[in-house]
C-alpha cells in the first residue's frame, strides 16, 4: 500500500499533485465560476460577516497562517489564526458576525474541536476545512469544505498540508467572489493559476535529488533555522516542524525581517539556514529585503540553502546553494516551496536511521487536550 515508495511519508509527498488536482476538481463551473455546493451557509451570513478567524494546530495552523495572506487581500476581511487550545481558554471575541474556519486533516484533535464548540456557542458559524468524512469536526460544524488529498497514514503532515492551503483559499475566492469586490480579475487570475500547480508540483519532485544529496550531506547538523516573509514565513516555521518531527534536530522558523531583532545572534560559522525568497515580481520589494538577510546570515559564516523561483537569478550570490521551484504568483509560491523543505526533513531521518512515518513520542491525531 506504499506503492512501491520506501514509506507513507514518501508516498504522500508523491501524491501532492494528485491531491491539488483532487481537492480543486469539480469546484468550478464551464465559465471558470467556483462553486462550492456544500458551503451550507447563508449567502447573506457569509456576506454579512465581519471577521475571519482560523482555528487550527501544528501543521494546519500553519496553513491557515499561509491563506490569512490570502484572504486579508481578496475579501478584504480582517482575519486572525490562532492555535486552537491558546483560542477556547482565552474568552475571544466572536458573535454571529464572525466566520470561524477550523483546519484539520483528522478532523478529531480534541483541541480544534474544543475551539469550534466554544465558537458555535458565542454564535458564530464555523466552516470545517477537513479531510476525514464524517470525523468530529465537521460533523459539529455548520458546513464542511473537504480536502480531497486521501488518507494520510504517515504522522508528519505532507498532503494535507498542501491540500488544507488549496482549500482555504477556494473559501476565500468564494468569499471574494459572492462579496464582488474590486479584486475579481486577479481572483479569476488565480484559480487559472492553481489548474497549473499539479503540474508544476510534479517538475519540483522531478527535481528531488538535489534535495536528497543536501540532507545526506547534513547528517550531523544539530541546529537548522529557516527564515522566510509574507507566505514564506509560515512555510519556514513549516520546514522547522517537519525537522523536529522527524529528524529531532532543533530547528526554527523565523520571519526573515525578525532577524536583526534577536535571532541573528544565534547566526555562527557554519549554521544551516534555509531561506524562501519571495518571487521576484511580489509585493514591495520584498524580494529584494530577502536578498538583503541573506546577505547577512552569510556575512556571518551561514551555509545558505536558498528556495527561490526560476531565473531569479540575484539570489546565487550569497547562496551557499540554491533550489529552485516553478514560476507561480507570490500567493501560491507556498504549495511549491514547502516541497523541499519536506523532502529534506524526511531524507535527514532517514540518514539518520529513523522511522520517519512513526517519529517518537507523537501519534497522528491528538485526540486529548
Ligand atoms: O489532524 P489535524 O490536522 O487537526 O492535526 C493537527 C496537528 O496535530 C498536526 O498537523 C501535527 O502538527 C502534525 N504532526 C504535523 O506534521
Amino acid at each position: 500500500e506504499k506503492g512501491g515508495f520506501d514509506s507513507f511519508m514518501d508516498k504522500e509527498i508523491h501524491d501532492q499533485p494528485q491531491a491539488i488536482a483532487d481537492t480543486l476538481l469539480g469546484r468550478m463551473d464551464a465559465s471558470g465560476k467556483l462553486v462550492l455546493d456544500e458551503m451550507n451557509v447563508d449567502e447573506s451570513v457569509l456576506k454579512s460577516i465581519d471577521k475571519i478567524v482560523v482555528v487550527a494546530c501544528g501543521t494546519a495552523a500553519y496553513a491557515g497562517q499561509v491563506a490569512k495572506y490570502a484572504i486579508e487581500h481578496w475579501c478584504r476581511i480582517p482575519t486572525e489564526v490562532e492555535l486552537a487550545h491558546e483560542f477556547r481558554y482565552r474568552d475571544p471575541v466572536v458573535n454571529e458576525k464572525t466566520l470561524v474556519v477550523a483546519v484539520s486533516q483528522s478532523g478529531e484533535t480534541m483541541d480544534t474541536i474544543m475551539a469550534v464548540r466554544h465558537a458555535r456557542q458565542q454564535g458564530a458559524k464555523v466552516i470545517a476545512i477537513c479531510n476525514t468524512y464524517g470525523s468530529t469536526i465537521p460533523r459539529e460544524s455548520d458546513a464542511a469544505l473537504y480536502t480531497h488529498a486521501g488518507p494520510e497514514v504517515a504522522v508528519a503532515s505532507t498532503k494535507a498540508f498542501l491540500s488544507q492551503i488549496v482549500a482555504c483559499y477556494l473559501l476565500g475566492l468564494y468569499l471574494a467572489q459572492l462579496r464582488g469586490n474590486k479584486f475579481s480579475d486577479e481572483v479569476q487570475a488565480i484559480l487559472t493559476e492553481l489548474q497549473a500547480i499539479p503540474d508544476k508540483l510534479a517538475k519540483v519532485l522531478e527535481n528531488k535529488q538535489q534535495v536528497i544529496d543536501l540532507a545526506h550531506s547534513q547528517q550531523d547538523t544539530q541546529s537548522v533555522l529557516f527564515l522566510g516573509r509574507h507566505v514564506g514565513y509560515p512555510v519556514a516555521m513549516e520546514g522547522a516542524l517537519k525537522l523536529k518531527e522527524l529528524a529531532y534536530i532543533h530547528a526554527e522558523g523565523f520571519a526573515a525581517g525578525e532577524l536583526k531583532h534577536g535571532p541573528i545572534a544565534l547566526i555562527d560559522d557554519g549554521q544551516l539556514v534555509f531561506i524562501v525568497v519571495p518571487t521576484v515580481r511580489g509585493r514591495d520589494s520584498l524580494h529584494a529585503k530577502v536578498i538583503s538577510n541573506i546577505q547577512e546570515v552569510r556575512a556571518r559564516g551561514a551555509n545558505t540553502i536558498v528556495i527561490a523561483e526560476e531565473g531569479d537569478e540575484a539570489v546565487r550570490e550569497y547562496a551557499s546553494e540554491v533550489i529552485y521551484v516553478p514560476r507561480t504568483p507570490t500567493l501560491l509560491a507556498p504549495l511549491l516551496t514547502t516541497v523541499p523543505l519536506q523532502i529534506f526533513a524526511m531524507e535527514l531521518a532517514t540518514a539518520k536511521g529513523l522511522n520517519v512515518d512513526q517519529p517518537r513520542n507523537l501519534a497522528k491525531s491528538v485526540t486529548v487536550e
